[in-house]
């Protein structure tokens, strides 16, 4: 994989990831979780994300949330997000080749919570999707607390 443009990009991150993923924070429990992922590149050239997530051990839903994912011909990635908890995200940063892998690292340029969510100060996240899946990790920021990791997964590409 070199030189690669968005389209080859959108490609490449087109598609279905399933695994599993840790959750940790300072001021909370650990935990684990479920996670099925998908990007699906529309028509328009846009690509709409959709992520949830259950209890391991009870198959309960956790978290979910749904977006889509902007690339430019430039390599910048614009996600825009929105979280039943009652965040709206907006993250913002470079599409870059590293070693096989697709990886964007993203940072959130707007962010606001509904008047009863949980507040959110900033929300970084790192996706590195190559031949076998998808890893990622984000960190949050919430008041008092600079950014932090809250999540890990490690998800493999279906159909491969
Ligand atoms: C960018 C995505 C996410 C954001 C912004 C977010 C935000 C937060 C916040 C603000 C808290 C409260 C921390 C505190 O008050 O001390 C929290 C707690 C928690 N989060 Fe997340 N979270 C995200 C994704 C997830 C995901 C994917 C899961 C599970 C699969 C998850 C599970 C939990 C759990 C179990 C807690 C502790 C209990 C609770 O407060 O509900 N979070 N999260």
């Amino acid at each position: 994989m070199r030189n690669m443009d968005s389209s080859g990009a959108k490609s490449f991150i087109e598609g279905e990831y399933r695994g599993h993923g840790h959750g940790s924070y300072p001021t909370i429990s650990d935990f684990a979780y479920v996670e099925i992922l998908s990007f699906a590149l529309s028509p328009k050239g846009f690509i709409v994300y959709a992520q949830a997530t259950t209890n391991p051990e009870t198959g309960e839903p956790m978290h979910q949330e749904r977006g889509y994912l902007r690339l430019g011909e430039s390599m910048e990635a614009e996600l825009v997000v929105s979280q039943p908890t009652g965040v709206a995200e907006i993250d913002t940063g470079p599409v870059r080749e590293e070693g096989g892998a697709l990886v964007l690292d993203l940072h959130s340029t707007g962010l606001i919570v509904s008047p009863t969510a949980k507040p959110v100060n900033a929300i970084r996240r790192r996706y590195r999707f190559s031949e076998r899946g998808l890893d990622y990790e984000v960190w949050m920021s919430i008041p008092g607390v600079e950014l932090t990791v809250h999540l890990a997964g490690s998800l493999s590409r279906q159909g491969f």
